[in-house]
């Protein structure tokens, strides 16, 4: 078994008949839509699904979930969520699939904020590892990427196929590589300051909870408080 499953099994149960939940993105977060998917069709359960990305949408619908948005429910009781970096006080980097702009406003609109991961995520110090994505506006992307690299960064603007990657709401990307983020909340500050950055990937305070998962089929649950 892989450590992502094992936490997407866990969190997948974490789910009960009637609630409106958050379906995150990326690979492990997809695991956990499947496995609510299955518990749907043996249990017979009810739940309603609000999707962060387009691709979320589309496993939800295969996995049989009924989909509605943020307009119809403003609350939602929980979201499930993947990570590329959890920090020991569970602030978080996402959006290395792209997602990062509709899953913060899901997460913001969710009374719990699970998070999935395996434990390669895991760091003490965010930025150690992953890059930290920044959702900016298509125009002048070589302005953004001066800007960012003068908070400390190589920025570099994804790209697919050649073509600068395009994200579900129309927008490009700019990736920003740090030696690490000494303080996560100046520096949310400071990017959200640039005029056109339209999100970043930093999670902060968001998360209630992260479940990683290990090889052997474990989890270990961390908290907040922890
Ligand atoms: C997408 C995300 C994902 O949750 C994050 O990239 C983790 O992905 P994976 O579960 O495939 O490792 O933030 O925007």
């Amino acid at each position: 078994m892989t450590g992502k499953f094992a936490a997407a099994s866990e969190a997948a149960r974490r789910v009960k008949d009637g609630q409106v939940i958050g379906l995150g993105s990326g690979t492990t977060a997809e695991l956990a839509i499947e496995e609510i998917g299955r518990r749907m069709r043996d249990e017979s359960i009810e739940i309603i699904g609000i999707p962060t990305s387009i691709m979320s949408e589309k496993t939800a619908l295969q996995a049989g979930i009924e989909i509605s948005s943020l307009d119809e429910h403003g609350e939602l009781d929980l979201t499930i969520d993947g990570a590329d970096e959890i920090d020991p006080a569970l602030n978080l980097i996402k959006g290395l699939g792209g997602a990062l702009l509709r899953e913060k406003i899901v997460a913001e609109a969710s009374r719990v904020e699970l998070i999935i991961a395996d434990r390669t995520k895991l760091v003490e110090r965010l930025g150690t590892k992953a890059p930290l994505p920044v959702e900016i506006t298509r125009f002048a992307p070589g302005h953004f990427a001066a800007r960012l690299s003068k908070l400390g960064c190589t920025p570099i603007l994804r790209s697919d196929g050649g073509k600068p990657f395009v994200t579900d709401n129309g927008n490009y990307v700019i990736d920003c590589k740090f030696a690490e983020i000494k303080n996560p909340s100046d520096l949310e500050f400071k990017i959200k300051s640039i005029a056109g950055v339209v999100e970043t990937g930093l999670f902060i305070g968001i998360a209630d909870e992260a479940i990683i998962g290990m090889e052997d089929g474990s989890t270990r649950s961390m908290s907040k408080s922890e």
